[in-house]
């Protein structure tokens, strides 16, 4: 076990690594690497001061009988690191796309974190068709539900847009004061371009609309193994349009799903009809 018993808090042992490890593949399709153990620890030992438990065990007895729990247990152990315009050339992709397809086109953000990316997507919208009436839905959605809190709110640290350019900080965010200094805040017409919505990936089916122009899923399939991933994304490629894109996470290698995929360039891919 790699937390050194000298600094525990809480007794935990590789068993019950092993069982938060089982139950985070099984509600989220997410599998842990064996170096993760430290970062379970840390992150769930959170929930058991906060539950005033006293060991792991307890805790996982807790979570089998606290249904309302294993939204605790999902929100502390996805990795949610996102950043504005993340892989920038997806973004000119996406402008040089609707500028070519001036058209009312839906955008689903599949694992929106806390709204840097569809907040990204709706900025590239509004650029191409020049106004913030663009005929652009943006659907984002994540497993994570304190994630969309902080998306629906898109309340930033001033730091994140710090390499932005002037024109966009100026036409898309508003600088906070008194108890928001150091923040900003998303304008209310970029906000409103983008509905937030709670979706598990490993679910049945997907509670959004059928004919999606554009989905962006990306840097949450590396979390999955190849049969979990074939299976998503065929359920993905369900709802979308013919003539569609999928932008995927620089690190996602989808050799393996060629007969859902067909590879693009620069990982963008259009779904292969069967
Ligand atoms: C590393 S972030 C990527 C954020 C963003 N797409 C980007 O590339 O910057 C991965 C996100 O996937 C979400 N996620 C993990 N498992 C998921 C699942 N089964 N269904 C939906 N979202 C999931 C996490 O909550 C997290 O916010």
């Amino acid at each position: 076990m790699v937390v050194s018993p000298a600094k525990k808090e809480f007794t935990y042992s590789t068993a019950d690594f092993e069982a938060v490890r089982k139950k985070l593949k099984k509600l989220t399709g997410i599998n842990l690497a064996d170096s993760k153990d430290s970062m379970v620890y840390s992150r769930l030992a959170r929930r058991i001061r906060v539950l005033k438990l006293g060991s792991f065990l307890q805790y996982l007895t807790y979570l089998d009988n606290n249904a309302p729990e294993q939204e605790e247990f999902v929100n502390a152990l996805t990795t949610n690191l996102t950043s504005f315009f993340r892989e920038s050339h997806h973004f000119d992709a996406l402008e040089a796309h609707l500028k070519k397809n001036p058209k009312a086109t839906k955008i689903w953000c599949a694992a929106s974190s806390t709204g840097e990316e569809p907040y990204s997507i709706a900025m590239t919208a509004v650029k191409a068709f020049g106004k913030f009436s663009c005929p652009v839905q943006i659907i984002a959605s994540d497993i994570d539900s304190k994630v969309l809190q902080t998306a629906r709110e898109g309340m930033y640290r001033s730091d994140q847009i710090r390499d932005l350019p002037i024109e966009m900080k100026r036409q898309f965010f508003h600088r906070g004061t008194g108890n928001h200094d150091g923040k900003v805040r998303v304008v209310k017409e970029l906000r409103e371009l983008v509905q937030f919505q709670k979706l598990n990936l490993m679910d049945d089916s997907y509670a959004i609309p059928k004919n999606i122009d554009i989905v962006f899923c990306r840097n949450v399939m590396i979390y999955f193994d190849k049969p979990t991933q074939l299976d998503i994304l065929q359920k993905i490629v369900k709802h979308m349009a013919h003539d569609s894109l999928y932008i995927a996470g620089h690190s996602e290698n989808f050799g393996h799903v060629s007969q859902v995929l067909t590879p693009l360039g620069k990982t963008i891919y259009k779904p292969k009809r069967g």
